[in-house]
């Protein structure tokens, strides 16, 4: 995530507070979350707020409106890998998955009688997970079906669909393609089997081999691959490897996520029981591995586009889903748990499977909780996941938002250009090298004081 990359939308589902230690600080791979995907945090989003959300659902939608993205969550994975933190089951048979799309499709039939949205134009879908290559084709179809119904979206900019490598057949992938899809992306996370299997990954690197021809021939716009640098068992030289048969299958895009443990993941688990420690790559080597594959794949055409993903200077880089949710466009998150944001409001789902499915078989949209931002609020957000692209263009957010960031985030800029973490100028600010790779662990000195101490989700 690449849902990730804005991570997009799942926020981390985690039990207990996060440590104390600030973040710039942590050298440790320690139990929580680091990665960054929204503001504010969502510990601070609550029930209190959701009839601002249905405030936001009740206003007709006119020319001037943001973009409108549709996210749908698939929560089934074949497997729980050890360091995942997204709410998905691993215990679900076949009717369970299919009451889940029926679901799923009724809350898109239900938000598109919303003035917000009914006969809105869909700028961009993503597909989530968990793993949407885990649904039959069959079931997709008919989901999709269903949701075309209400919610076109041949006219969209991008279809992007989240695929574990070790679910893909050739007719799967061909549904995937009809329904429109242009950004596969493949959980390949690395290349060595040993290293997949004491992860928990379900599959193996013969898998991803096995589907890269039936990709190709597919003619997908755009392929992504992304690897997870510091997994268990990791070493420089299987880090070497992963990196240069990822170069060799050539995909458009590589993302790259340096391994981190919320607390609900069976490694953290397993680290705060004293179970495991030694064998965590610390920050500083992950750094150093998702510094080696950048250089690794700038030598071999790509250039970057974000702090996590570089992309092949001669394809259509472009990654609608994330530049238009760090340029604040709308989205509707659907699916259990997942989360969206209308004309200013977030809005997060339950997260609980029964409830999720109770509540719209009453015609219900299954939400949970909100956050009615300010306008200061807005601007952070921006700020801080548009520096996740390496820079920021001041003009932009004096135009937008009428503020000059240079000086509002003034002291917050000062101090990490004394670190070298960015230079400013002005008209942008420039985050280094070293910026760059820990941009996460910075962007907390932009919060509000108020929102510093919360937990993050
Ligand atoms: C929903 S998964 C992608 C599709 C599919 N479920 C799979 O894993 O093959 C999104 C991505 O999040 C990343 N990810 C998951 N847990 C992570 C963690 N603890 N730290 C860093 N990245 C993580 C992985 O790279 C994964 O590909
Ligand atoms: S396959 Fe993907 S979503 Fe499923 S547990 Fe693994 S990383 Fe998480």
């Amino acid at each position: 995530m690449d849902t990730r990359a804005v991570s997009g939308n799942k926020a981390p589902l985690e039990l207990r507070p996060e440590p104390a230690t600030h973040r710039l600080e942590l050298k440790q791979t320690e139990v929580g979350s680091v990665f960054v995907s929204n503001y504010p945090p969502y510990s601070l989003w609550n029930g209190d707020h959701l009839d601002a959300f249905q405030r936001a659902l009740d206003t007709p939608w006119t020319s001037e409106s943001p973009p409108l993205g549709l996210y749908l969550h698939i929560p089934f994975c074949r497997k729980r890998c050890k360091f995942c933190y997204f709410r998905l089951y691993t215990d679900k048979n076949a009717a369970q998955v299919e009451a889940y799309c029926d679901a799923l499709a009724r809350e898109i039939e239900l938000y598109g009688q919303q003035p917000a949205v009914a006969g809105r134009p869909v700028s961009f879908v993503y597909f989530g997970g968990g793993t949407p290559s885990y649904i039959a084709g069959k079931h997709l179809r008919e989901l999709v079906d269903r949701v075309q119904a209400v919610l076109p979206w041949d006219r969209a900019g991008e279809i992007a669909f989240e695929c574990e490598p070790g679910t893909l057949s050739e007719s799967k992938l061909a549904t995937i393609r009809s329904i429109g899809v242009t950004r596969l992306s493949l959980g390949v996370q690395n290349f060595n089997d040993h290293i997949l299997e004491i992860n928990g990954r379900a599959h193996v690197s013969m898998e991803t081999y096995r589907a890269l021809p039936w990709i190709r021939a597919l003619e997908f716009e755009q392929l992504n691959i992304d690897l997870i640098a510091g997994l268990i068992g990791e070493t420089w030289e299987t880090w070497r490897q992963s990196v240069r048969e990822t170069i060799d299958v050539g995909p458009d895009s590589v993302t790259i996520y340096q391994m981190e443990l919320p607390y609900n993941t069976r490694f953290s688990r397993q680290l705060l029981d004293g179970a495991l420690g030694a064998e965590l790559a610390d920050w500083t080597l992950k750094r150093e591995w998702h510094a080696y594959a950048f250089d690794q794949l700038a030598s071999a055409g790509y250039e970057i586009s974000s702090s996590y993903t570089m992309v092949r200077k001669d394809t259509r880089g472009s990654f609608l889903y994330r530049d238009s949710l760090w340029h604040g466009a709308d989205m509707l998150g659907t699916g259990v748990s997942s989360f969206g944001h209308l004309s200013g409001v977030h809005a997060q789902n339950t997260a609980s499977w029964s409830s999720y499915l109770e509540r719209v078989a009453i015609d219900e949209l299954p939400l949970e909780r909100a956050y009615s931002t300010t306008p200061l609020d807005r601007l952070t957000r921006e700020v801080i996941l548009q520096m996740k692209t390496g820079s920021l263009e001041v003009s932009y957010f004096r135009h937008k938002f009428g503020i000059d960031i240079l000086e509002q985030f003034g002291p917050a800029f000062d101090k990490l250009a004394q670190q070298g973490m960015l230079n400013t100028t002005e008209d942008a600010v420039e985050l280094t090298p070293n910026g760059l790779l820990q941009v996460d662990m910075l962007l907390p000195e932009f919060y509000a004081p108020e929102h510093r101490p919360a937990r993050y989700t």
